[in-house]
């Protein structure tokens, strides 16, 4: 055995797991300069959620800070964590933009890629996997780890072995629920490398406790690469420190060959920019939540279902829903817990136990998840569960993105007519993210401001960085208007009220109403005022808990009004549509 090589995930991983995703380019630069002269294998230092989170609430261009990252790390491989055939975002994307988006993020800077699966369904990796290869550069093939009845040590060698034959550079398991026991890290490591001679990683996450021990078993068994943050920003649901690891083999057989010096240098870096983000980390994030263990969810899972319950007002569910995750883990078919699926069984289970009867609202994305759209299941659904979501649908068996045209050009030119596009990449930003990326691209968002950076005096009128509501709603008989506040000259005024066109959300009764029962942004009005429809006919998509919720028209009837508008945020029990 030799020395273990060390990638760290500080400028990706650590923070999307302790920090919401939210550390700046700015910070990460500073960051980068003191890494460089580290050594690591590689430095975890974009995808994931980093590309959404940039143009949603950072105003930082993604491709601007891959660029600019790969100018400090001359030496250092740039790797990004990439979700197979979703790519940075969360469904499928065909060939052509699967193609071009690689090649793009191969010219800006990604030496290595990271590719994962949700479902461990090789055919929606293999075509991200051939543009890494036919790029040139190093492909690193994953394997995302859980554990289920289904789920054996035998059955991730074989995976392995697959990925392998497919051209991988290296592969590392992916334990994103830091799940992983100390005995089964040896096994799998001790299994795999008995098959594969590339090297093997592994990574995990704190949240239980467990991952140094799980660590030091994998160390044992001859795993190459570890997983690890800088220890501002390790520990919790983040990895494990990377001094520590390093500390813990200086002298060994293991020993990483990088000096604990330098890492002083990129650790007091580190402190100063933990400290500006101090304010938006959960405390709950940074000790080791045993929760974990009992209930086999990912740790943010269960940070992100306790601020879906607070938006639906019904937190006091949450053992409910915990015992109903399970359930419909198992009824589709045990899928590993991880984006998207993390997501698509999370909220499903909170529908199951707020709509009063398990799968009364289905999802959109557990529909499709159904009819085959995101790959195989790990284990066959059941006929009951199949005509139960979704009835005598068609399901299909081929790899999902079979089934989807080439977009590219045609999204190209519509971007193109929009004025969106400065250049090229500009088109796969706004491919991944359509609903985002024009404000982002036209130059309107503003960045989010940390609560910290708030200036203490009293601002200057017109401040950029002091941040005082600009919008509010107001109640006038039952009537929601949404107001917002345009300039703001020595006192607020209000200069705009958006009434008539505005959102404007009716409450409490109306014949022939149909309501929403969770709060949502309407995402898609499927219907026009004067429309017949059918009871069942989709009416309108509500997007709550990040996924689509359709709501369907409770009779046979005609529209006769629609109260909302897409994109206008509604609460439980606003009337939507009125059909009669
Ligand atoms: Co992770």
């Amino acid at each position: 055995m030799s020395k273990l090589y060390i990638t760290d995930t500080t400028l990706r991983d650590a923070h999307q797991s302790l920090a919401a995703t939210r550390m700046r380019t700015e910070d990460m630069l500073e960051l980068a300069k003191e890494m460089e002269k580290v050594g690591f294998w590689s430095v975890e230092a974009w995808g994931g959620a980093t590309f959404d989170t940039c143009i949603r609430y950072l105003n930082d261009d993604p491709w601007e800070r891959l660029r600019t990252l790969k100018s400090i790390f001359v030496k250092t491989p740039v790797q990004m964590l990439l979700r197979g055939q979703n790519l940075v975002g969360y469904r499928h994307y065909p060939d052509d933009v699967v193609n071009k988006f690689v090649e793009a993020s191969a010219k800006n800077g990604i030496d290595i890629f990271r590719i994962f699966d949700a479902l461990n369904d090789v055919r929606n990796m293999k075509s991200s996997m051939k543009a890494v290869l036919d790029n040139g550069k190093h492909l690193q093939g994953t394997i995302s780890y859980t554990t289920s009845p289904v789920h054996t040590i035998k059955g991730f060698v074989d995976f392995a072995e697959e990925l392998y034959s497919l051209g991988c550079n290296s592969i590392t398991i992916k334990d994103m629920a830091g799940l992983i026991m100390p005995e089964a890290s040896r096994e799998l490591i001790t299994g795999i490398k008995e098959r594969i001679d590339i090297p093997i990683g592994l990574h995990t996450h704190s949240t239980s406790g467990i991952a140094p021990m799980s660590y030091q078993a994998a160390i044992e068994a001859g795993v190459d690469i570890l997983d690890t943050a800088m220890s501002p920003f390790a520990g919790g649901t983040s990895q494990p420190a990377t001094e520590s690891i390093v500390a813990s083999l200086a002298g060994t057989a293991r020993d990483t060959g990088i000096s604990l010096a330098k890492l002083r240098l990129v650790k007091n870096t580190a402190v100063d920019i933990r400290c500006k983000y101090d304010c938006i980390i959960d405390p709950i994030s940074v000790r080791i939540d045993s929760d974990v263990l009992v209930y086999q969810l990912p740790g943010g899972m269960i940070s992100n279902l306790v601020s879906q319950l607070k938006e639906q007002n019904a937190l006091d569910r949450m053992d409910d829903v915990l015992k109903e995750i399970p359930r419909v883990r198992e009824d589709l078919g045990y899928p590993p817990l991880v984006t998207p699926t993390s997501q698509i069984v999370g909220t499903q289970a909170v529908l199951n136990v707020l709509m009063g009867g398990r799968y009364k609202t289905v999802t959109n994305e557990v529909r499709d998840y159904v009819k085959g759209l995101y790959g195989k299941s790990p284990k066959e659904l059941s006929d009951r569960i199949i005509k139960e979501i979704i009835g005598g649908e068609k399901r299909i068996t081929c790899r999902p993105a079979d089934t989807l045209e080439p977009i590219y050009d045609k999204m190209k030119t519509d971007a193109e007519s929009q004025g969106l596009i400065k250049k090229e990449e500009d088109v796969l930003t706004y491919i991944l993210y359509p609903a985002i990326a024009p404000a982002f691209l036209k130059g309107e968002k503003k960045p989010e401001v940390l609560p910290s950076a708030k200036p203490t005096a009293p601002a200057s009128a017109g401040s950029e960085d002091f941040e005082i509501p600009r919008s509010m709603e107001v109640e006038v008989d039952g009537e929601i208007y949404a107001v917002r506040i345009l300039s703001i000259e020595g006192e607020s005024v209000v200069n705009s009220v958006e009434a008539a066109g505005g959102d404007r959300h009716k409450r409490g009764d109306v014949p022939g109403g149909v309501k929403s029962s969770i709060q949502g942004m309407v995402l898609d009005i499927k219907v026009q005022a004067g429309q017949k429809v059918a009871a069942g006919d989709t009416l309108l998509v509500l997007e709550a808990m990040k996924m689509e919720n359709p709501v369907v028209s409770p009779v046979d009837g005609t529209v006769t009004e629609i109260f909302v508008e897409n994109g206008a945020v509604v609460q439980s029990g606003d009337v939507l549509v009125v059909v009669k």
